[in-house]
């Protein structure tokens, strides 16, 4: 055995105890330490021919990478949409790593497969959705659209007598996908899936809006009656805009299409009495995407894809070998998702589950929509900036008076240290977003991030 090795097993104890030492007062300030990463001039690392023992590779980390890291997990990075990780949730990623269980089977008598299931089950109560919803874990929401639109894929061949999963996508004849403002993760996955980013057609939205004009669809439906998908957005990643899913399940009963939904962290709406009218109707869904590394705030990477076709899924994902075992009446996660070897996502989701209950969430989701809100009504009552959309759920679309410094505004901000918010395209135009979906961030914050957005915008009308 390397030395090092058997050191570092001696001194384990030591060690972790130093880590937890460092650990907890990195989170003791990181919701005071400036936001973005300033820029790094350290020389790259590269592979040691003897190395360096634990010790001093933590000591390497200390100096070398920790110093230029964001701080992603800090209550005002609103960029993206970035989630933290609560202290249960914290505490139960490090137990997956100590445990390093590998959820495949029970065949070892394990219960981390188990407890997967009880997972899975308190998140589709969290999220309301009925029994028939079979949830998998998989990496992020990029991951779910996959499974959601594999599905869904498979589904166009039955409907035309072919299994796509046996015999390939060049096995289909014709199909229409439909989408109003898919998120590009969900094109991704057109991709990955053979079917072409470019497949799908777009759906005219509502005016001004990001959601679909109901109308538009209708026509399109009746025009290309058969095999149809339409992907739904629950919370698009601009301005947090939904589709009306009581409409769409109204058109669904009428041309029998799949509804897949992109509800990566608009899911979330399903957990506040005031919110959850924004998602009535996405228990009639084929195929439901969300991201448990956003709202959830547990450490990346975990998501989780629901349906109501395990059939389909079993077609699609099913990996049979007889050192694996059958597949059973309730199949294991690798017969249901990409991933056959997986870590044991579950833990940190239900580590903080049972911490904060639906109660904690409920009031994170709250919080975080109240402060949106409530930069949303400053920005629309500023002089520096124009709102480009309301603030349905969290996300703050806007723009600087003059929509051509939007991209100086993002850095001017970001190297402030105040806040971190990114650049997107609104309608043709530059525009700014701004996501609350940490379960630090506080009024006191929000003073911070308006206080950085007003003198980065004032230093640009000084500068102009
Ligand atoms: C609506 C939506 N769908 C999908 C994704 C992709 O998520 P992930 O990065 O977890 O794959 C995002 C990411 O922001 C999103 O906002």
């Amino acid at each position: 055995m390397d030395p090092w090795l058997s050191e570092d097993r001696d001194r384990l104890p030591a060690l972790l105890e130093a880590v937890s030492a460092y650990a907890a007062s990195y989170l003791d300030q990181v919701g005071t330490a400036r936001v973005a990463a300033p820029p790094a001039d350290v020389p790259p690392s590269s592979l040691p021919a003897t190395g360096l023992g634990a010790e001093r590779a933590f000591e390497r980390f200390k100096t070398c990478v920790a110093p230029s890291l964001a701080a992603s997990a800090g209550p005002r990075h609103l960029g993206f949409v970035t989630g933290g990780a609560t202290p249960a949730a914290v505490i139960g990623d490090w137990l997956v790593s100590v445990f390093d269980q590998n959820p495949i089977s029970q065949l070892d008598g394990s219960t981390a497969l188990r407890l997967e299931r009880e997972t899975v089950d308190m998140l589709r109560s969290l999220f309301g959705l009925p029994e028939q919803f079979l949830g998998t874990f998989v990496s992020g929401a990029t991951m779910s659209n996959f499974v959601g639109l594999a599905l869904a894929r498979e589904w166009l061949g039955r409907q035309q007598g072919v299994r796509i999963s046996e015999e390939g996508v060049g096995a289909l004849r014709g199909m229409t996908i439909l989408s109003a403002s898919p998120h590009s993760s969900a094109t991704k996955a057109l991709s990955m899936l053979g079917l072409g980013r470019r497949s799908w057609q777009e759906v005219e939205c509502l005016p001004g809006r990001e959601a679909m004009d109901r109308a538009a669809l209708d026509r399109r439906l009746a025009k290309n009656a058969g095999s149809t998908v339409v992907i739904a957005s629950a919370g698009t990643v601009n301005t947090g805009d939904f589709d009306d899913f009581q409409e769409l399940v109204r058109l669904k009963d009428k041309y029998g299409f799949w509804l897949h939904i992109d509800a990566a962290f608009g899911g979330f709406a399903s957990l506040s009495p005031l919110l959850q009218p924004l998602v009535e109707g996405w228990q009639c869904a084929d195929s439901i995407c969300i991201d448990l590394h956003k709202w959830l705030n547990v450490p990346y990477d975990s998501g989780i894809a629901f349906t109501r076709h395990r059939d389909l899924q079993v077609d699609v994902f099913s990996n049979v070998s007889p050192y694996l075992g059958q597949v059973a009446a309730d199949p294991e996660p690798i017969h249901l998702a990409p991933e056959n070897s997986h870590r044991w996502r579950a833990l940190p989701a239900w580590f903080a589950l049972t911490a904060y209950g639906r109660d904690g969430y409920r009031e994170i989701v709250e919080r975080d929509c109240r402060l949106a809100r409530k930069l949303g009504e400053r920005i629309q009552h500023s002089t520096l900036f124009d709102l480009l959309a309301p603030v349905r759920l969290n996300i703050v679309c806007f723009a600087t008076k003059h929509r051509g410094d939007c991209h100086r505004l993002i850095q001017g901000v970001r190297d402030g240290g105040g806040t971190f918010v990114t650049p997107t395209v609104l309608h043709q135009a530059p525009a700014i977003r701004a996501a609350f979906s940490n379960w630090r961030t506080s009024e006191g914050d929000l003073e911070i991030v308006w206080e950085s957005l007003v003198k980065g915008a004032q230093k640009l009308t000084a500068n102009a």
